[in-house]
């Protein structure tokens, strides 16, 4: 099957990422929002990412001409010719199931539904549609216009010829794809979880101060950001609620929150986005390591 046409489900952070590299590649794009204020504030997004790719000189056509393969819209029937819909609307399981029952009646039978969760399993989300076989989980890094991985999930039901097809979009999307199941956190979550709470309850224990934890696994391992700036990177309510699934999944310690984690998430303190987590981003050009 040649994918030539792609929805995206959501214009956050995630889901303008992966409007905006499908574009890139060529792809007709029809990204679908619940309000056009979502899709205005994603779409600046883009705009200004296409830019500073243009000064860069790292893509072959201009932004224009990229964004004019761009639609926005808030009515799902739009997405009925779609080849694959990729979907990055909120990790909530309940909210996801009802919006893939509704997509199930709306897009041509043989489309491919593709999640971009983070932790909810791809075989229950697949179980509310009746095309289990055309369930895949694609899962990208944010900021997805610059990481280069796509982890491609299946499930049992994954039909072969699905799984290649979506594994031959992450290429064409320039994305390296790797292959994992539908076992909570895939590869990358599985290993960056545990290694992220770690460096917390170091935090909690006493070993370092959360620059000095920050600066050691940066300078030490060649990390491009430490755990901390990390974790506020991907925003601490993301990773305690990833932590939840993970640790229902296996119930083994390496995935249960840190009581730090929790405390921040129930102040609010969300990382970068509420401008407060491990560190204190008022001058968001040089954080400061909150007192905790
Ligand atoms: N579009 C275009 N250009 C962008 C951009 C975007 N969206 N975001 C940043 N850039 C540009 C910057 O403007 C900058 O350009 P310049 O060199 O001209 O100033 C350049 O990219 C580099 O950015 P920065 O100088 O801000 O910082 P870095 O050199 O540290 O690179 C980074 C930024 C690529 C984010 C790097 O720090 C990194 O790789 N960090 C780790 C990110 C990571 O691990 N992501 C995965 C998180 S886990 C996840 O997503 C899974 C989920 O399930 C939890």
């Amino acid at each position: 099957m040649e994918i030539k046409k792609v929805g995206v489900l959501g214009c956050g952070l995630m889901g303008s990422g992966i409007a905006q590299v499908s574009a890139i590649a060529g792809f007709e794009v029809t990204v679908l929002e619940v309000e056009q204020k979502f899709l205005d504030k994603g779409f600046a997004g883009i705009e200004r990412s296409l830019a500073k790719f243009a000064e860069k000189g790292t893509i072959k056509e201009t932004p224009q001409a990229i964004r004019a393969r761009l639609n926005g819209t808030t009515n799902m029937r739009d997405l009925a010719d779609c080849d694959i819909v990729v979907e990055a609307v909120i990790e909530n399981i309940d909210e996801k199931k009802k919006m893939y029952a509704a997509l199930d009646d709306v897009v041509k039978p043989d489309g491919i539904f593709a999640s971009n969760t983070s932790s909810i399993s791809i075989t229950e989300l697949m179980a509310a549609t009746k095309r289990p076989h055309r369930f895949i989980g694609l899962h990208f890094f944010n900021p997805v216009p610059l990481m280069k991985l796509v982890e491609v999930v299946r499930t049992i039901a994954t039909a072969d010829d699905v799984f290649q097809t979506a594994y031959e979009f992450g290429k064409k999307l320039g994305k390296v794809p790797v292959r994992t199941s539908d076992k909570t956190g895939f590869i990358v979550n599985r290993l960056l979880v545990p290694y992220m709470l770690d460096a917390i309850r170091a935090y909690e224990e006493g070993v370092g101060s959360i620059e000095d934890i920050d600066n050691a696994m940066k300078l030490g391992c060649g990390y491009p950001m430490g755990p901390f700036t990390l974790l506020d990177f991907v925003g601490l309510e993301t990773t305690y609620y990833i932590t939840q699934v993970m640790y229902d999944e296996f119930k083994e310690r390496r995935f249960a929150a840190p009581p730090l984690l929790k405390r921040l998430v129930m102040a609010g303190w969300y990382g970068r986005k509420t401008g407060k987590g491990f560190y204190d981003y008022s001058d968001p050009a040089n954080p400061k390591p909150n007192k905790l």
